[in-house]
């Protein structure tokens, strides 16, 4: 078993590889991809690698046709199984009679309610049974993300958090991805730069931060809940 201080004293000089490698130490890894740019690179790095890790992804029925596409032809090109992990039927149920269908554009609240039924509570049968947890989370991506460490402990799921790419530029990102004919999503070059569910993204305007596109009509929101506990960042000195 490697510690949260394992990974945090020993992946800075290490490469993104070498730190998928490095997890032939531990088992019972996940690793949770939205098929962004981030999750790309990691599904390429984990098919080329010999370590076993199981890879997931929370459909909450609302994503992009383009990401439905980009989940097979991954799973196609690298010979990987990416399992989907969907929200409870009686939830969708409860959602629409209480905020209406699209009804996290009415109130925070309703947005909130809409990513816990279809994003958090299928997390936690996700990564149940796991003691690790792969995101492609970067410092990179927005001030909230700037002092993200290698690995935190997230102790309301009792996991090890794990971030492989923590470091890793966003030039760094886009020369990666064009050496290795990484299969990326269309929209992207549509000007969609983070892409979630489909009604909650739009494309972003030259100049604009490219997680502005994440929940636009809301201010300052562009965080969906996923990784934060207790409404904050986790941090493993928050639990030290
Ligand atoms: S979010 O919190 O704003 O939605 P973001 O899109 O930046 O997150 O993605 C960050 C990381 O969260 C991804 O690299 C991935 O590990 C995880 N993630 C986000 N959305 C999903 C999803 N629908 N399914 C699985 N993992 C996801
Ligand atoms: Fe619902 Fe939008 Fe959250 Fe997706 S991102 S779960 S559609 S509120």
């Amino acid at each position: 078993m490697l510690t949260v201080e394992d990974f945090n004293s020993h992946w800075g000089s290490l490469t993104p590889r070498q730190r998928i490698s490095h997890l032939c130490q531990v088992e019972r890894v996940t690793f949770s991809t939205s098929f962004g740019l981030e999750d790309q690179y990691l599904s390429y790095l984990i098919a080329d690698s010999t370590i076993d890790i199981d890879i997931f992804t929370l459909d909450t029925g609302r994503i992009f046709s383009e990401t439905y596409q980009l989940w097979r032809q991954t799973e196609d090109e690298y010979g990987i199984k990416i399992r989907g992990y969907y929200p409870e039927r009686h939830d969708l149920q409860d959602y629409e009679e209480q905020y209406g269908i699209n009804g996290f554009y009415g109130s925070v609240e309703g947005r909130q309610a809409c990513c816990k039924i279809r994003k958090i509570i299928p997390l936690l049968n996700a990564i149940q049974g796991y003691d690790y947890w792969i995101s492609g989370l970067r410092r990179a991506q927005s001030d909230n993300r700037k002092d993200l460490p290698f690995a935190e402990y997230d102790a309301s799921n009792d996991i090890i958090k794990l971030y492989p790419l923590a470091d890793v530029s966003d030039a760094a990102l886009e020369r990666v991805i064009a050496t290795h004919q990484i299969p990326v999503n269309p929209l992207h070059e549509k000007g969609y730069a983070s892409i979630g569910c489909a009604p909650c993204t739009r494309a972003i305007k030259k100049g604009e931060h490219p997680r502005a596109g994440r929940w636009w009509w809301e201010q300052g929101a562009q965080e969906c809940g996923l990784h934060f506990v207790r409404g904050k960042m986790v941090r493993s000195k928050d639990f030290a």
